[in-house]
């Protein structure tokens, strides 16, 4: 079905080098910790980088950002948020607030077109998305409207947690949609490397970016950007951000 917004999709994103959607199927792995301190990381490195926080239900970046996710201002389109140097913010709190959005499948999708849609964003490096949790039509969504999108896949060592992600890269690989790699979250000791992630990263035929430590500060740093970017999951983190965007990492030509 045609749909004219696609057309003003593709000119709000004409200015956005890469699109990183930090996916993972399954709720709780860590999909907003990883997109929020890997765009803050991203930023820090004298990127230009957006953040999109497209998880309807449980938006959680502004909590992570500690920030208030006003009505953004409408200037030709509405103006991201500021939430640190560098970092330019959208999330769907502004619209919903605290209220749960009971959604359907077709209604997210809906809905992230109409995000994309008005955000204008300007030029970017990187827009980081938080995706929500789940197999849906928005999953697939992204990649139609926004061709450079490439899907980083979290997931921890639970057997729970990995069947799932082996569920969304299948789902992935089917419909085409590319995969940057796997990165495993919450490693609680050094023994439990290198075991069962790297492992499904390697069924799948895709790369694995690293793990991230179980990190007990990080709890502690929430709504603090200048306390998230020094914990020692950031450090790690940095490594799998720059695993996954390669190239993608050098200044804009
Ligand atoms: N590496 C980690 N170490 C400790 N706690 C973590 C880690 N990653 C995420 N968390 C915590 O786990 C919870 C879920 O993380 P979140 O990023 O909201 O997951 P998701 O977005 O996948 O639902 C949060 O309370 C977060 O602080
Ligand atoms: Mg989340």
């Amino acid at each position: 079905m045609i749909d004219p917004r696609d057309a003003g999709i593709a000119l709000r994103l004409a200015g956005v080098r890469r699109v990183l959607a930090v996916s993972s199927g399954k709720g709780g792995v860590g999909k907003s910790t990883c997109a929020v301190v890997g765009s803050l990381i991203l930023a820090r490195r004298g990127l230009a980088v957006g953040l999109l926080d497209l998880d309807f239900q449980g938006a959680s970046c502004h909590t992570l950002l500690g920030c208030r996710p006003g009505i953004p201002v409408e200037d030709r389109g509405l103006l991201p948020l500021e939430p640190a140097p560098g970092l330019r913010f959208a999330t769907i709190a502004s619209f919903i607030g605290e209220r749960p959005a009971a959604m359907r499948g077709s209604a997210l999708a809906e809905a992230l077109r109409e995000m994309l849609a008005v955000t204008r964003w300007g030029a970017l490096d990187v827009l980081v998305v938080d995706m929500p949790p789940g197999i849906h039509d928005s999953t697939l969504e992204l990649t139609r409207v926004a061709p450079a999108t490439r899907h980083l896949v979290v997931a921890t060592a639970s057997r729970v947690a990995l069947a799932v992600a082996a569920r969304l890269l299948r789902y992935l690989g089917e419909a085409d949609a590319p995969v940057v790699g796997l990165a495993e979250n919450m490693r609680r000791t050094a023994a439990e490397a290198g075991s069962a992630v790297p492992a499904l990263a390697a069924r799948e035929g895709i790369s694995f970016l690293g793990s991230l430590p179980f990190d007990g500060t990080l709890e502690a740093a929430t709504g603090d950007p200048g306390r998230l970017v020094l914990t020692p999951f950031a450090v790690s983190l940095e490594q799998v951000f720059v695993r996954a965007l390669g190239s993608d990492l050098d200044p804009s030509p």
